[in-house]
């Protein structure tokens, strides 16, 4: 008899705690090893993982849940012990990337619908063995001249109902990933563009969600915030970013759904967590908002290992601050203070 959805959205959505995405493909971690000179083999990317999954009490106290990529959940760290069982003995579910990456949408130059429905259910049922108990989808969404297109919009939120229903048969949480991208090609579109698309974006997934029957207490969405694209001239105040994602996930997401866990999309490390920890302090959310970040949670840990066995340590305590910082985050009682404390 498997868990019940609803029990492991619960464990995943633990106060105080959130998602480490730890599932970079082999490509995108070979960018992220890049910046710190460090060859991406095998060992290495097994190296810096194991780093990450044996930080305590971080690992304990603050993360619920750790995305994993396909390599990673075969892995052993060096001792032998699978990687899952580090993330498990900490108390912290093991969940798995399943889609295979965006990929140029026929006909709509700059824009991708992400792939890797053929295949999903047997996929599923591997990884449930392997231990995996959520999976995460990521649909791109890129603003831009006349984009996104409505079959942008509409090709990508199908694609991530038939995902989710898939998910939810296997007795696997859907992470539903629609990301309207921040950090795109143009990416100097304003915070209002960001809510517009944002809010057109999550009224379409829900409706397709809807129509395949998927069970939102048994499910998990990770939005973007909205924000203005990084090249843009006027940045938005924490207060308007953290106002205005609320106001559009309030008039778009059902408070069935069973929790709320954004990514990190290219903010800096505290702009990630001042903005989660704002709008838990605003509070009235029906649901619980708290964090999925890769790059916010990870950049001071990469850089602090740099590939470098004798800096295990230090990649730990930077990798240890981020999480706590993000766990406060997720209760609303982060402070700029606590991050030099
Ligand atoms: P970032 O937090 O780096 O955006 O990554 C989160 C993620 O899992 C993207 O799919």
């Amino acid at each position: 008899m498997s868990e019940l959805l609803e029990d492991i959205v619960a464990a995943m959505m633990s106060k105080g705690q959130g998602i480490l995405a730890a599932d970079e493909s082999t490509g995108t971690i070979k960018k992220r090893f890049d910046q710190i000179a460090t060859e991406n083999t095998e060992n290495n990317r097994r190296d810096y993982r194991e780093m990450l999954f044996r930080t305590e009490p971080a690992m304990s106290d603050n993360i619920s849940g750790v995305i994993l990529y396909d390599e990673t959940i075969r892995q052993k760290a060096k001792d032998g012990t699978p990687l899952t069982e580090l993330i498990k003995a900490a108390g912290a579910v093991p969940g798995i990337k399943v889609d295979m990456g965006a990929k140029p949408l026929a006909g709509f130059e700059g824009e991708t619908v992400t792939e890797g429905l053929d295949g999903l259910r047997e996929r599923l049922n591997e990884y449930y063995e392997l231990g995996a108990r959520f999976a995460k989808w990521r649909a791109v969404i890129a603003i831009g001249e006349a984009m996104p297109s409505s079959n942008c919009v509409q090709a990508n939120a199908h694609a991530l109902a038939r995902y989710a229903a898939l998910c939810q048969e296997a007795g696997i949480v859907p992470i539903v990933e629609p990301e309207v991208l921040m950090d795109g090609p143009n990416a100097d579109h304003d915070i209002e563009t960001c809510y517009d698309v944002t809010e057109w974006a999550l009224n379409t997934v829900f409706s397709e969600l809807y129509q395949a029957g998927v069970l939102l207490e048994g499910m998990v969405l990770k939005p973007n915030m909205v924000i203005a694209g990084q090249k843009c001239a006027e940045q938005a105040s924490t207060e308007e970013v953290a106002e205005m994602t609320v106001r559009c996930l309030k008039s778009t997401v059902p408070a069935a759904v069973g929790g709320i866990a954004f990514l990190s999309g290219g903010q800096s490390d505290v702009q990630a967590t001042e903005n989660l920890s704002l709008m838990n302090a605003m509070g009235g959310l029906p649901w619980t908002l708290t964090f999925s970040y890769g790059r916010a949670l990870q950049q001071a840990a990469l850089k602090a290992w740099g590939g470098k066995a004798e800096n295990v340590a230090a990649g730990q305590a930077a990798f240890a601050h981020r999480a706590k910082m993000n766990g406060l985050a997720a209760t609303g009682t982060w402070s700029r203070e606590l991050e030099t404390a």
